[in-house]
C-alpha cells in the first residue's frame, strides 16, 4: 500500500516525500514538474536511500490520473499540486481555477472510483487573511473566520468547501486540511529547497537571492503597520517541521473511521521582516541591503496560527527555530549556485 503524494517534486511535496520514507511509507510521485525539476526526485532517493514511483502527469489530464490508480494500490492521497502565486492568480484566474479545482476533481473521481477515501490537503492561511483588520488580532484558530482576497486563496477556500461537501455526502471519507502558514528553510543537505523561477514574490527566497548577489537590495514593503516595529508580521516556519506535519496527519487520518477537519501548521510566534533580515544576516554572515518601500497590495499587519489543535490531536509540534531557517535557507542557494 503506497501513499500518493500529488506535486511531490515541489518545495513542500519534496520534504514531505522524505518525512514519509523516513516515517516507513511507501510513496507514489505524481507531478508535471510545472514548477520544479525533475532532481528533486532524484535527491528525495539520495537523502533516503529508498526508491519509489515518479509519474510526470497532469491532474489535469483524468485519464493519467486514473492510470496512476489503475497501476499502484493507493491508500491515502497527499495533495499538493497546484499553482501558488497569488498575484499571478489575480491575472490568469482561470488558469488557477482550472488548474487548481478541475486538479482537484479529477484526484477526487479517481479516488472515489477506486474507494480510496483518506487524504491530506495542502490548504494555506490565506483562507483567513481577506478576514484580518477588523478586530485586533489575535493568534489564529481553525475556528478563526474565514475569507480571501484573491483568485490563489478563493481556490483553496472552494477546495476546503469541496471537501466538506464531499464528506457530507459520504462519511466514509477521512480528510484533514492543513493549513500551512509560512514556510521557509531547506532540508539540512542543502539538497532540496526553494528555488521559484523568475524574481521571488516571497520573502526568504528574494532574501537568498540578495545574500548571493543576483538582486541588488530587497523592498521592505511598508515600516508603517501596527507591529512592534512597523514591518509585517508572519509565522515562519521551517519547511521539515511542515513536512513532518503530514506524517502526524497521516498517521492519525489511519485511526479514523469519517472525519473532515482542519489544523494550523504554524510555530505560534510571529517574527517581522526587519527581525528576519537581521536573523538572516547574523547566523550566515552576510549584510542584506535594504530599502523600506511603500506597502503591498493586500498585506496584512500580522498573521500568525494558534498551532494548539495540531500538538493536541496530532502529537505534532515545530521545533526549527529562525536561526535554523535563516542557515537552511542559505544553504540551499549555496548548493544551487555551484549546481547553476
Ligand atoms: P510548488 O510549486 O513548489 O509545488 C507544487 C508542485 O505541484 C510543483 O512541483 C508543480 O510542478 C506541481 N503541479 C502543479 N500543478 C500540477 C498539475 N496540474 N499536475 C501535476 N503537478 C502539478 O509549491 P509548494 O510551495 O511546494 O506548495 C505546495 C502546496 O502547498 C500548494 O498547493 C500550495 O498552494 C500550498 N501552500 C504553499 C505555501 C507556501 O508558502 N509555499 C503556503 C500555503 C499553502
Ligand atoms: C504570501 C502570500 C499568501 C501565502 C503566504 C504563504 C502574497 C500576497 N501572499 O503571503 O497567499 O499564503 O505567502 O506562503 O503573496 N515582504 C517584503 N519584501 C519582499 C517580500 C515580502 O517586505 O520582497 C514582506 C511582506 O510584506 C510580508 C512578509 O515579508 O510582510 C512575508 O511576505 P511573503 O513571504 O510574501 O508571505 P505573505 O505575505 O505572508
Amino acid at each position: 500500500m503506497s501513499i500518493l503524494v500529488t506535486g511531490g517534486a515541489g518545495y513542500i511535496g519534496s520534504h514531505t516525500c522524505v518525512s514519509l520514507l523516513k516515517a516507513g511509507f511507501d510513496i507514489v510521485v505524481l507531478d508535471n514538474l510545472c514548477n520544479s525539476k525533475g532532481s528533486a526526485v532524484k535527491y528525495i532517493k539520495e537523502i533516503t536511500g529508498k526508491d519509489f514511483t515518479f509519474y510526470r502527469y497532469d491532474l489535469r489530464d483524468i485519464e493519467s490520473v486514473q492510470s496512476v490508480f489503475e497501476k499502484e494500490t493507493i491508500e491515502a492521497v497527499i495533495h499538493l499540486a497546484g499553482y501558488k502565486a497569488v498575484g499571478e492568480s489575480v491575472r490568469k484566474p482561470l488558469m488557477y481555477y482550472e488548474n487548481n479545482i478541475l486538479g482537484t476533481l479529477n484526484l477526487l473521481k479517481c479516488m472515489r472510483e477506486r474507494n480510496v477515501k483518506k487524504l491530506i490537503f495542502s490548504s494555506s492561511a490565506t483562507v483567513y487573511t481577506g478576514a484580518l483588520g477588523k478586530a485586533p488580532f489575535q493568534a489564529l484558530t481553525e475556528e478563526s473566520p474565514l475569507a480571501v482576497t484573491n483568485p490563489y486563496g478563493r481556490t483553496k477556500l472552494m477546495i476546503e468547501e469541496i471537501l466538506s461537501d464531499l464528506y457530507q455526502s459520504d462519511p466514509e471519507w477521512n480528510i484533514i486540511s492543513l493549513r500551512y502558514f509560512n514556510p521557509i528553510g531547506a532540508h539540512e543537505s542543502g539538497l532540496l529547497g526553494d528555488d521559484p523561477n523568475g524574481i521571488p514574490n516571497n520573502l526568504m527566497p528574494y532574501i537568498v537571492q540578495v545574500a548571493a548577489g543576483k538582486l541588488e537590495k530587497l523592498n521592505v514593503f511598508g515600516d508603517d503597520y501596527d507591529t512592534k516595529d512597523g514591518t509585517g508580521v508572519r509565522d515562519y516556519i521551517h519547511v521539515t517541521d511542515l513536512a513532518d506535519g503530514h506524517v502526524a496527519a497521516l498517521k492519525k487520518l489511519k485511526n479514523f473511521s469519517g472525519i473532515f477537519t482542519v489544523y494550523n501548521l504554524g510555530t505560534g510566534r510571529g517574527y517581522s521582516v526587519l527581525e528576519i533580515i537581521k536573523t538572516f544576516s547574523k547566523i550566515n554572515g552576510i549584510e542584506i541591503p535594504y530599502v523600506i518601500a511603500p506597502r503591498r497590495e493586500g498585506d496584512v499587519d500580522m498573521c500568525f496560527a494558534d498551532p494548539s489543535k495540531a500538538e493536541r490531536e496530532l502529537g505534532w509540534k515545530a521545533t526549527r527555530n529562525l536561526e535554523d531557517m535563516c542557515r537552511d535557507s542559505w544553504n540551499f542557494q549555496k548548493t544551487v549556485l555551484q549546481i547553476d
